[in-house]
C-alpha cells in the first residue's frame, strides 16, 4: 500500500556536496516521491528527545553529539511500502555489515562509522508518523493520505 516514511540525510551525508547529490539522486532513482524536503539543524536536546529509545545505550551521547554537529536534510517520502523500501535502500546500521552484505546500499557506499552512517529511516509506520511530526510539525499525514 502507499505509505509515507521519514528519511534523513545525516550531517556526514550533507557535509560533502557530491555525496549529498548522490544520495538525493538515489531517492529519485528508487521510485520515491519527495513530498517534503528541508535542510535544518537541531540542538543536542532535540536529539535527546528524538532518540529517547536509545537513552542509556553506549552510543547515545556520541549519536546526539554527531547529529547536532551540523545541518541535515529531512524528507517525507512516498512510495508503495515506503518504510521497508527505504530501509532496504539504506542497508544495515553497521557500516562493515553494510559493506559486506549490501555494498550497493547507501550505508554500504557512503557510511563512515556505525554512528556516522549517512542516513536514517523510520522503522515502522507508527514511527514514521511520530518522526514526521518531529521534523515537519506543519505537515498532516492524515490530510495528505486523504487528498484526492
Ligand atoms: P539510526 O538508525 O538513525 O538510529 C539509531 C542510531 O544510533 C543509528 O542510526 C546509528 O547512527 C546509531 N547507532 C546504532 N548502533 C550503533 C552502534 N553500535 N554504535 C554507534 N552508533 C550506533
Amino acid at each position: 500500500a502507499l505509505q509515507l516514511t521519514l528519511a534523513v540525510i545525516k550531517p556526514d551525508g550533507v557535509a560533502h556536496p557530491l555525496v549529498l547529490e548522490a544520495l538525493h539522486q538515489k531517492i529519485l532513482d528508487n521510485s520515491f516521491v519527495i513530498v517534503k524536503c528541508k535542510e535544518l539543524a537541531w540542538k543536542k536536546q532535540d536529539f535527546e528527545k528524538f532518540y529517547v529509545e536509545h537513552a542509556g545505550r553506549f552510543f547515545y551521547q556520541r549519536l546526539v553529539e554527531f547529529m547536532s554537529s551540523g545541518p541535515m536534510r529531512a524528507y517525507v517520502l512516498a512510495r508503495e511500502d515506503a518504510v521497508s523500501h527505504w530501509r532496504e535502500l539504506m542497508g544495515p546500521t553497521k557500516v562493515f555489515r553494510a559493506i559486506y552484505t549490501s555494498p550497493a546500499s547507501l550505508r554500504g557506499q557512503y557510511g563512515l562509522t556505525d554512528t556516522r552512517n549517512t542516513t536514517h529511516g523510520s522503522d515502522s509506520m507508527e514511527a514514521a508518523r511520530r518522526e514526521i511530526g518531529f521534523f515537519f510539525p506543519e505537515f498532516s499525514v492524515e490530510a495528505w493520505m486523504q487528498q484526492d
